[in-house]
């Protein structure tokens, strides 16, 4: 039983993460500030003993340096998240990115320096790869962002300061951290709010809406379900092989967007038709899409063996069941 800090519990990924960490039985205490988050995703743990929720900022110092004590895990996962708010609000991202991380891992370093240790996991992203034109991506390939001004980037930029910045103090101050980078999570409670591809496709799917294809639909992504991803990064979190590494996280079965809504629409019976749309209408002349992103699992498999146990048609049917 384990006294757990949760950075943006009340998230997509955060809130499925406090939900196996409190069947476990372990002690959850969450930190959100409900920017992108919603209470909605926990009502159901809402009086649950084991869990505490703290509406406040992880960038509020004397916060974070409260809630740090007495912890033997954290799980970082605040962050601003998602391609359609990365875009409108980039400044936001990468302050949002970056200080909160700053602060925390100095509370972490005096847990240390007191002789506590306190392991950690932090949630990096696929973004970091940026551009790389590489078929799979393994964790040491190069990184390959756009111009500066293609706001676009500065996500997977400030995500790869945050990774620097932890692996730094893995090497100096011997942070027992784990890095993952995922590749497109996706479930129920994930919203389409911020440009999330699936949760936008089965809602529109649903509504017998149009289902709005970006570019020519010939783009593929990697979706893995965010039962197989919480399961893995705990399992992580007791691999010690797997700390100060960067690791990646999620599916390697590529499938094109525009095969996605087709299946999405047959998965939900609807007559909804395709539309496509281009990077300009959905975005800015500024966007600047990934034509391919595939992970190499290889550093997982060997830790912890084959994290996926969801197919993408067991995906597509769990989110449409949540929103229908
Ligand atoms: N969902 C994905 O496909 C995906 C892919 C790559 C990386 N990630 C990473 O996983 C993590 C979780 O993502 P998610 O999909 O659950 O997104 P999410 O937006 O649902 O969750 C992020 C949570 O952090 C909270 N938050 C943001 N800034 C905060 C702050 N300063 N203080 C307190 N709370 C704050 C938000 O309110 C939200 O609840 C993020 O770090 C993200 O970068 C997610």
């Amino acid at each position: 039983m384990s006294n757990i800090l949760i950075t943006g519990g009340a998230g997509f990924i955060g809130s499925h993460l406090t939900e196996l960490l409190l069947n476990r039985e372990d002690h959850v205490t969450i930190v959100d500030d409900l920017s992108t988050g919603t209470p909605v995703n926990l009502k159901h743990l809402k009086n649950h003993p084991q869990l505490t929720f703290i509406h406040g900022d992880i960038g509020n110092e004397q916060l974070i340096n409260e809630v740090i004590q007495e912890k033997d895990q954290v799980y970082h996962l605040a962050a601003a998240v998602g391609v359609a708010l990365i875009a409108k609000q980039p400044i936001e991202t990468i302050e949002r990115n970056i200080y909160p991380t700053q602060l925390l891992l100095a509370a972490l370093r005096q847990r240390i320096e007191r002789g506590e240790s306190v392991t950690t996991f932090f949630s990096s992203t696929s973004e970091v790869y940026g551009k790389n034109p590489k078929e799979v991506w393994t964790e040491e390939d190069d990184l390959v962002f756009g111009a500066t001004t293609r706001p676009r980037w500065s996500y997977g930029v400030s995500k790869a300061i945050d990774e620097f910045l932890a692996l730094a103090c893995v090497k100096e101050y011997s942070l027992p951290i784990v890095i993952g980078r995922f590749f497109n999570v996706v479930g129920p409670r994930q919203t389409g709010a911020y440009g999330m591809v699936l949760p936008r496709f089965v809602q529109a799917a649903l509504a017998g809406d149009p289902l709005k294809v970006h570019d020519d639909g010939k783009q593929t992504r990697c979706f893995s379900h965010v039962y197989d991803v919480t399961r893995a990064i705990t399992r992580l979190m007791e691999t010690p092989e797997a700390f100060g590494k960067v690791i990646n996280i999620g599916s390697d079965c590529p499938i094109s967007i525009l095969e996605l809504a087709e299946r999405v629409i047959e998965l939900c019976e609807s007559n909804s038709q395709i539309e496509f749309q281009s990077y300009t209408e959905a975005y800015d002349e500024s966007f600047e899409d990934i034509r391919r992103r595939v992970p190499d699992l290889s550093r997982i498999r060997e830790m912890i063996g084959d994290p996926n146990q969801h197919d993408m048609d067991q995906i597509i049917r769990d989110v449409r069941d949540s929103l229908s």
